[in-house]
C-alpha cells in the first residue's frame, strides 16, 4: 500500500491486518519509535477537531515528527496552488502528507503527482471518501461483534452528501456485512447505491432500525447544501432523530456510532449519544489507533 485514498479497493484481508494491527496498539501500546526521524505533515483545508488531533498524536505516539500546516497562514491564502504547495512541502523531505479537502478527488489528484516516497493519506474528501473513519468505525463494531456475516446496521442521516457513510458502507461489506439500510429523507439519500455496496435505502427509519446491530447516525453536512434545502430541526428530530424510543426497535444490544461533530438534538438526542449503548467516544480512541496502524503500514516495510 503505499497512499490511503479511499477504501473501495481494499479486500478483506487488508483491512482485517489493519484493524488488527490498531487493535494491538490499543491494548499493547505501540513502538514509540516506529517512525523516528519520519516527518507527518497535516495539511487540513476543512474544520476538523477528532481527525486532525488523532493524526497528530498518531504520528506523535509512533515516534514521528509532526508538522501542522497553517494553512491561514500560508501562501495558499495568497493563490499558490496546491501542487506548487506539494512540491514546495516535499522539497523539505515529507514521508506522509495527511489531507483534507472539500473537493472530491483532491488526494488521488495529489497521490498522482507526489514523488515516489511521499505518502498520501486521505483524511475526508468531499462527499468522496473518508478511509480512516470507516476503518475505525468497522473497528469500533468489531470489538463488540466480531462476525460480521450476520450483522445488521442502520446508517441513518444526511447519506447524499456523507463521506463517512460511503466508507463505512465499503469498510462493512468487505468485511462481509450483508445487511446494510440507509436511512435518510429522499432529498439525503444518494441517486444511486453504486459508491454503496450491498446496501439498500429508505425513508422510514422506525422500519429501517428494527432489529439492528449497529446503528450509525450521520449529522446534516449544512456546507454542502444550499439553505432552501435545510429541514426545520424539529421536524427532523422527530422523523430521523434517535431517542431512546426508537432505540427500542433496535436489538437488545444495538450499538450506536456518530463519527462527530454530534448535533444535540437533531440527529440525536442527549439520553442516546450519553447512554450506555453509546460508542462515540469508543470511536475517538479507536481513530488514534486506527491511525497509528495506517501511518505504520505505509511507512514502514512489512515485518
Ligand atoms: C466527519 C467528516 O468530517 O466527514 N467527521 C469526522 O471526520 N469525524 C463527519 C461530519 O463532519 O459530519
Amino acid at each position: 500500500m503505499r497512499h490511503l485514498l479511499t477504501l473501495e479497493h481494499l479486500d478483506r484481508a487488508t483491512i482485517t491486518r489493519l484493524l488488527d494491527r490498531a487493535e494491538r496498539f490499543r491494548n499493547e501500546g505501540a513502538p514509540r519509535d516506529l517512525l523516528a526521524g519520519r516527518t507527518v505533515l497535516t495539511l487540513f483545508f476543512e474544520h476538523s477537531t477528532r481527525t486532525r488531533t488523532s493524526f497528530v498524536l498518531a504520528a506523535k505516539r509512533l515516534g514521528a515528527d509532526n508538522v501542522n500546516f497553517d494553512l491561514s497562514h500560508s501562501s495558499t491564502s495568497k493563490g499558490e496552488s496546491l501542487l506548487d504547495t506539494l512540491h514546495t512541502l516535499e522539497a523539505m523531505h515529507l514521508d506522509a502528507l495527511v489531507v483534507r479537502h472539500n473537493e472530491n478527488g483532491m488526494p488521488q489528484y495529489l497521490a498522482d503527482h507526489a514523488n515516489t516516497g511521499v505518502a498520501i493519506v486521505n483524511a475526508g474528501d468531499g462527499t468522496h471518501a473518508h478511509p480512516t473513519q470507516g476503518l475505525l468505525d468497522a473497528l469500533t463494531i468489531r470489538q463488540r461483534r466480531p462476525d460480521f456475516g450476520n450483522l445488521r446496521v442502520t446508517i441513518c442521516g444526511d447519506i447524499r452528501h456523507s463521506r463517512v457513510a460511503r466508507s463505512d458502507a465499503q469498510a462493512l461489506h468487505a468485511l462481509g456485512a450483508r445487511d446494510i439500510r440507509l436511512c435518510a429523507p429522499r432529498a439525503m439519500l444518494p441517486d444511486a447505491l453504486d459508491d454503496f455496496p450491498g446496501c439498500t435505502a429508505s425513508e422510514d427509519f422506525d422500519a429501517a432500525i428494527e432489529n439492528a446491530d449497529v446503528v450509525v447516525m450521520l449529522r446534516i453536512q449544512k456546507e454542502r447544501m444550499a439553505d432552501a434545502q435545510l429541514p426545520d430541526a424539529s421536524d427532523y428530530h422527530a422523523r430521523y432523530g434517535l431517542d431512546a424510543r426508537r432505540l427500542a426497535l433496535a436489538a437488545e444490544d444495538c450499538q450506536v456510532l456518530h463519527p462527530g461533530p454530534i448535533n444535540r438534538g437533531v440527529e440525536i438526542a442527549p439520553e442516546v449519544a450519553d447512554g450506555p449503548q453509546s460508542r462515540i467516544l469508543d470511536q475517538v480512541a479507536n481513530g488514534v489507533a486506527v491511525r497509528m496502524a495506517v501511518l505504520a503500514e505505509l511507512l514502514t516495510t512489512p515485518a
